[in-house]
């Protein structure tokens, strides 16, 4: 035994048997699609088969979407995930099926103190947290919210001018990213933080921080999921709990100064669920509890700050890089409202040419690049037998560049959306909002932030490309659909009449 240095006999029967534990672990739930003869990428131990052909996540299924066809098997780390792109499958799974096997998301728990929050929310506290919500984004309050958006979209198309004077190039990410944000701070909470003067206040800092995963911790709960109701216990996260903690301050400083004061009469969103706390009604939709007040609120500014962000500073792109679309847009936004005169709700909303711009937006960049679900139970789809907890995940991203349901998907054209051609659009092809009982609670008002701003930039200025604009982009591997540097154009003004 002399070539076995340093170690016993029995230290080494140990070290072996450790080593070989450990490859077996890394390996173990590695073999799930291949006994269900579902093709995929080769899964590497412990690392599984993300991003082998790309490391942003999105561009990693669209390859695989080429390799393998419309369903394949891949693994999170040591988790399998089912992707699906079949449009049939995905009615069965998104909407005739969500409430008897899929109407949870796969949750890995570590939510800290946004367990509670409508995204992460399951099963009949889902259905109760939901029903609450709803009432505040009808087009009633939508149309109410309406003239806040304004005074912002005001704001920031007044903002561009000086540098349209100077002919500068543009961060559009400084304009749109405080935009959407002040809107959303405003008709949540009633404070207009003023980040497009103030682009480094801490709102800006947290709603940016708050879902950036943390990795240590999003690798170690993935290769050993069995820590994780110990990590839960001493208040590991995987997201930032500086920033959860900062909107938890700010609900509770606004509530106390709503305490007793007049702005008990707040028709923002935060008083709308405050009232409902005192709303008498059956056990289902008791009132929302303080704890999930505060974790919609931090949801909301999140959820709806980055979509409508990234959605805008992408329109910003493709204009200037088609300007005869732009042209176009431009053309309809003047009839609609001549002279410049002031937007307006209903008229906006009918508009078809802005509205097939916006669609083909998100068709090219779904903010949300996968929707996931978990199932609850085994269940057969089209003859693929999906087993009980395993995570389905539609690769929207992937879904909306399919060239047999988008032909030449890498082109941008708005007329896909037209009146003609909308109905020839197959239901299950298009889903940047998701679809069925679990979609976006904030659609309507998503699109409404946007087009608002799109019009009103549009009545005043045109996008142009400039040396400083990256064509090709490149995409941020983070998890929302976005560019990894910011998107420089230039804006030049359009004549006054
Ligand atoms: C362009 C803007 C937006 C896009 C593209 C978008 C997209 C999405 C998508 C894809 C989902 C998942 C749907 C599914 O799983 O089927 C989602 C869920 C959600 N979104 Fe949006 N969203 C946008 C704006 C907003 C806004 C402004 C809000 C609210 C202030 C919001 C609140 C939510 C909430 C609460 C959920 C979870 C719904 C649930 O679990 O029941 N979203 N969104």
């Amino acid at each position: 035994m002399g070539f076995l240095p340093f170690f016993s006999v029995e230290t080494w029967i140990l070290l072996i048997t450790f080593i070989c534990l450990f490859v077996m672990y890394g390996k173990w739930s590695h073999g799930v699609f291949e006994k269900m003869g579902i093709p995929g990428p080769k899964p590497l131990m412990y690392l599984g088969s993300v991003c082998q052909h790309n490391k942003v996540y999105y561009l990693d299924d669209n390859e695989c979407a080429k390799k393998y066809g419309r369903v394949w098997g891949t693994y999170e780390l040591r988790c399998p995930l089912l992707a699906v792109m079949d449009p049939e499958m995905l009615k069965v799974i998104l909407v005739k099926e969500c409430f008897t096997y899929f109407i949870n998301r796969r949750n890995l728990k570590l939510n800290a103190a946004l367990n509670d929050a409508l995204v992460f929310s399951e099963d009949d506290h889902w259905r109760r947290v939901r029903n609450l919500l709803t009432p505040s984004f009808t087009s009633g309050r939508l149309k109410e919210m309406f003239s806040i958006m304004k005074h912002h979209s005001r704001k920031m198309t007044d903002c561009l001018q000086s540098k349209v004077d100077n002919n500068e190039v543009i961060s559009i990410q400084d304009f749109f990213g405080p935009y959407s944000l002040d809107v959303m701070t405003s008709c949540v909470l009633s404070v207009d933080i003023d980040s497009l003067n103030n682009p480094n206040c801490s709102m800006m800092k947290h709603v940016k921080n708050i879902f950036k995963i943390s990795m240590p911790v999003f690798l170690f709960q993935g290769c050993f999921p069995f820590f994780v109701p110990v990590l839960e216990m001493i208040g590991v996260s995987l997201f930032c709990k500086e920033s959860i903690a900062f909107f938890k301050m700010i609900v509770k400083k606004i509530r106390a100064e709503r305490n007793g004061s007049s702005h008990q009469t707040s028709r923002d969103i935060l008083q709308q669920m405050i009232t409902s706390q005192t709303m008498k009604g059956s056990k289902n939709l008791a009132g929302l509890n303080d704890h999930e007040i505060t974790s919609q609120v931090t949801m909301f500014a999140f959820a709806g700050f980055e979509t409508t962000a990234n959605t805008l500073y992408f329109l910003a792109y493709l204009l200037a890089r088609n300007p005869e679309v732009m042209t176009r847009l431009q053309k309809e936004i003047d009839s609609t409202f001549p002279n410049k005169g002031s937007v307006d709700y209903e008229a906006l909303m009918q508009m078809e040419y802005l509205d097939a711009v916006v669609s083909e937006c998100l068709r090219l960049y779904p903010p949300i690049a996968r929707l996931d679900r978990k199932a609850k139970e085994t269940v057969m789809i089209k003859g693929i037998t999906i087993p009980k907890d395993m995570g389905v995940m539609v690769p929207v991203y992937a879904l909306h560049r399919d060239p047999e349901l988008w032909p030449e998907p890498e082109e941008f054209r708005p007329d896909r959306f037209s009146k003609e051609n909308k109905q020839n659009i197959h239901p299950y092809a298009y889903l940047p909002f998701g679809t069925g009982p679990r979609n976006c609670l904030g659609m309507r008002f998503g699109l409404v932030i946007v087009k608002l701003a799109l019009a009103e930039v549009l009545q005043n200025y045109s996008f142009s490309v400039c040396e400083e604009t990256e064509i090709p982009l490149q995409m941020n591997p983070e998890s929302f659909v976005g560019p990894l540097r910011p998107i420089k154009l230039k804006m030049l003004a359009r004549s006054t009449t």
